[in-house]
């Protein structure tokens, strides 16, 4: 069986929703969703909150989060705290928590979401480029677990999500430096799964294929007529949507996976094991001088 639910492709809350989930599955949790106001972080803060949690969502654009945060509140009566941070500066993200802990009191559950990408051979890539693409992914999500850690996890437990990706599994494309950046993550979800296991946190990463209705999908999906066949060749031959992956990071997050940790979810359909590497899309770039 592999009917989607229904999504809607902006950052908008749905229309309407089928509980498959039991509707009080994380009643009175709070999520720390990073990345929340846009994209699958949106989405994921929506379905978290359909199942009784409270969210805090942060980015660096507060009229995102703000926004966001509304929409979300009214279209499911929970409490949504939106902050403004940047997950590459450590002060920030501590004030961040801080506001987060004074408002819920608690945080149950990390969603490490936030990231930066474009497509962008290897040779064109400045050091900056792949500097601040590993910064956001990579430095972020230590950050923001470094920093929940030290103020609540330790001494509470809890579970963290990172979301990943796939693109380091084969190498792709025009991604070394996302690809490296998310491999990390997948590293970093191991570790600390296992440093931070006595302290009764589990950490798992969560990696989704090419999602509709994201930006993701937007900066990398390439025409659609090309996205359209490297689809069509993939095993479940459509692109996923924001709710698939949100009910698989719900599942993740709440007490279903209570003897899972370390663990790196798949959620694209097959995709990255059937996936074109488009090597002559590589030509299309070639314009790009390297700029050091
Ligand atoms: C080459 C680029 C570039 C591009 C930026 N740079 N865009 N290089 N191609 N398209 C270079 C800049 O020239 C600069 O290097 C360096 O990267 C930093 O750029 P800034 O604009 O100063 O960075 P910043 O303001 O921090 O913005 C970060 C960003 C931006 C990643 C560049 O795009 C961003 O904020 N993105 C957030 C949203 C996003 O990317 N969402 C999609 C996530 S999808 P120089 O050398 O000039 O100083 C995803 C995985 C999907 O993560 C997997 C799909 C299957
Ligand atoms: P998105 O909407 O652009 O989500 C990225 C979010 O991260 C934005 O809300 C952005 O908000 C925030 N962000 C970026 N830089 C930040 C920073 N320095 N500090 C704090 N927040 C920052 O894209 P998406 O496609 O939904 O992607 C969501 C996640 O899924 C990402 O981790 C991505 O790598 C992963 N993923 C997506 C796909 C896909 O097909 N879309 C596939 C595989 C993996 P601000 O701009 O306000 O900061």
């Amino acid at each position: 069986m592999a009917q989607p639910p229904p999504d809607v492709e902006g950052d908008d809350c749905l229309p309407a929703y089928r509980h498959l989930f039991c509707p009080d599955l994380l009643r009175d949790k709070v999520a720390f969703i990073t990345g929340g106001g846009s994209g699958i972080g949106f989405r994921i803060a929506e379905i978290f909150m359909r199942h009784g949690c409270h969210t805090a969502i942060a980015s660096r654009s507060l009229p995102r989060v703000l926004t966001a945060a509304r929409k979300l509140a009214a279209a499911t009566g929970r409490r949504c705290l939106p902050l403004s941070m940047d997950v590459r500066v450590p002060p920030a993200v501590m004030a961040a928590v801080d506001q987060a802990l004074k408002e819920f009191g608690k945080i149950d559950i990390l969603i490490n979401c936030a990231a930066g990408n474009f497509l962008c051979p290897a040779g064109a890539l400045s050091f900056n480029a792949f500097k601040t693409v590993l910064d956001i992914d990579t430095s972020g999500t230590f950050n923001v677990s470094r920093v929940l850690y030290e103020k609540f996890l330790r001494d509470h437990g809890g579970v963290i999500v990172n979301i990943t990706a796939t693109l380091g599994h084969r190498g792709q494309v025009l991604q070394v430096h996302a690809g490296s950046a998310k491999a990390a993550v997948d590293a970093m979800t191991r570790h600390l799964a296992v440093e931070w296991g006595p302290q009764n946190i589990r950490v798992n990463s969560l990696a989704p294929g090419p999602i509709s209705g994201t930006e993701g999908l937007r900066r990398l999906g390439g025409p659609q007529a090309s996205l359209s066949t490297r689809v069509a060749v993939s095993p479940l031959q459509r692109l996923g949507n924001k709710t698939e992956i949100a009910h698989c990071v719900l599942f993740l997050a709440s007490p279903l996976a209570s003897f899972v940790t370390g663990a790196v979810l798949v959620a694209d359909g097959g995709a990255w094991l059937t996936f074109p590497n488009d090597v002559k899309g590589l030509a299309d770039f070639a314009s790009f001088s390297a700029k050091l």
